[in-house]
């Protein structure tokens, strides 16, 4: 259709999200449920009870407007997350939608595969191209210790059913606990080696009681000592839009990445923003300033209105984490924002 000269088209890009510290929002993080089927220790409470009403969900038409909102400011790239995306019912018909907007270039899932399996064909038919996987442990005692029950089996089957399907990397994100599974790393490298999976080792993040009360383990001299022991060099590759620091190994391109938040923070290159599932944006995972929504897209906001209300949340977006200073200020669980 023919736009008049003085209407902006649907399609035109309009001028980047540049946040009050120079930084290019180019990337949200989609929470799609705050349910998981696990209780891992760092993040939600065993007996947690508190979800969000399903009524207080965004509904797909509205979440497709906000990211459509963000596409067209310049966001790329679309995480899905939870809680658990998988038990969103109908993810793959969502992903399909996310996919398909113009300037979606970039659409990934983090999941803890325990439904893998029956999902994963669908997700790569709607356009899902990268999987982060949650795996702290290969024992199965210990895997229902930290999640509460024993899933190891099932999200080794998951996993298989990714490489089948050709996703590509699979990452698998391990949160490194002291005197929890800080003994397994060395056997979670060489599994992650021999399948071909890049594998990420994860500060616990003081979020919520669970978070706050988790074992951190600095894993500054573990880099070093990984690195000499496996033969890595520090890499300035880049998978992915995340915060991770990659090392690979020159033999046989193993990588291994590192996410530091705590040790060694990588605020001041953050590109991300927060969708949770009642339609809160949240600017930032350790500070609590955040614009809902929901009720503005159920008012019947038009798209010209989102748009400027999501360039007004931008401008909240605080400086860093004070994941040190003020350890107990996240009250919310890591579920309710997705990590
Ligand atoms: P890609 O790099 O695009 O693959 O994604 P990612 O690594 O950012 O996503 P994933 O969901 O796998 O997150 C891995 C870990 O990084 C989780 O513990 C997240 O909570 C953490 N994380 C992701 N983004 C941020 C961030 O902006 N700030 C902080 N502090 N942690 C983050
Ligand atoms: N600290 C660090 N990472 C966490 N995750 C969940 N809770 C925490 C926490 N308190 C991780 C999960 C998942 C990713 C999305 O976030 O292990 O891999
Ligand atoms: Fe960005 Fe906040 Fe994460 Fe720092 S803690 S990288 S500012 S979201």
């Amino acid at each position: 259709m023919h736009t008049p000269a003085h209407l902006p088209s649907a399609s035109a890009a309009r001028p980047a999200l540049i946040d009050r510290f120079g930084r290019r929002i180019d990337y949200v993080r989609l929470s799609v449920t705050d349910r998981c089927d696990l209780r891992c220790n760092y993040c939600m409470p065993k007996g947690f009870t508190g979800f969000e009403e399903p009524s207080h969900w965004l509904r797909f038409d509205e979440i497709e407007r906000v990211i459509g909102a963000f596409a067209r400011m310049g966001v790329g790239r679309i995480r899905l997350t939870g809680g658990e995306p998988l038990l969103r019912r109908g993810l793959p018909e969502l992903a399909a939608r996310l996919s398909a907007l113009p300037g979606v270039d970039d659409l990934s899932l983090s999941t803890n595969a325990t439904q893998l399996t029956k999902h994963a064909r669908a997700l790569k038919a709607a356009g899902v191209s990268r999987l982060n996987v949650s795996l702290d442990s290969l024992r199965h005692e210990r895997i229902a210790a930290i999640a509460g029950r024993d899933v190891l089996s099932e999200v080794i089957a998951g996993l298989d059913a990714a490489a089948a399907e050709g996703f590509s990397p699979v990452k698998i994100n391990m949160v490194v606990q002291h005197g929890v599974n800080e003994d397994e790393i060395d056997a979670m490298v060489a599994w992650c080696r021999a399948r071909g999976f890049i594998l990420r080792l994860i500060e616990t993040m003081p979020v919520g009681s669970t978070g706050q009360s988790a074992a951190y383990t600095d894993l500054q001299p573990i880099i070093a000592n990984l690195a000499e022991h496996h033969g890595l060099a520090a890499s300035a590759i880049e998978i992915g839009g995340g915060p991770a620091r990659y090392w690979r190994s020159t033999d046989d391109g193993f990588t291994l990445g590192f996410i530091t938040p705590i040790s060694q923070h990588f605020c001041a290159t953050c590109n991300r923003v927060r969708l949770s599932v009642d339609g809160t944006l949240y600017m930032c995972l350790g500070q609590n300033d955040s614009m809902p929504l929901r009720d503005l897209l159920r008012a019947g906001i038009s798209d010209a209105e989102l748009e400027a209300q999501l360039r007004d949340a931008i401008e909240l977006k605080p400086e860093r984490h004070e994941f040190r200073e003020k350890p107990s200020q996240i009250v919310r669980f890591m579920s309710h924002t997705g990590g």
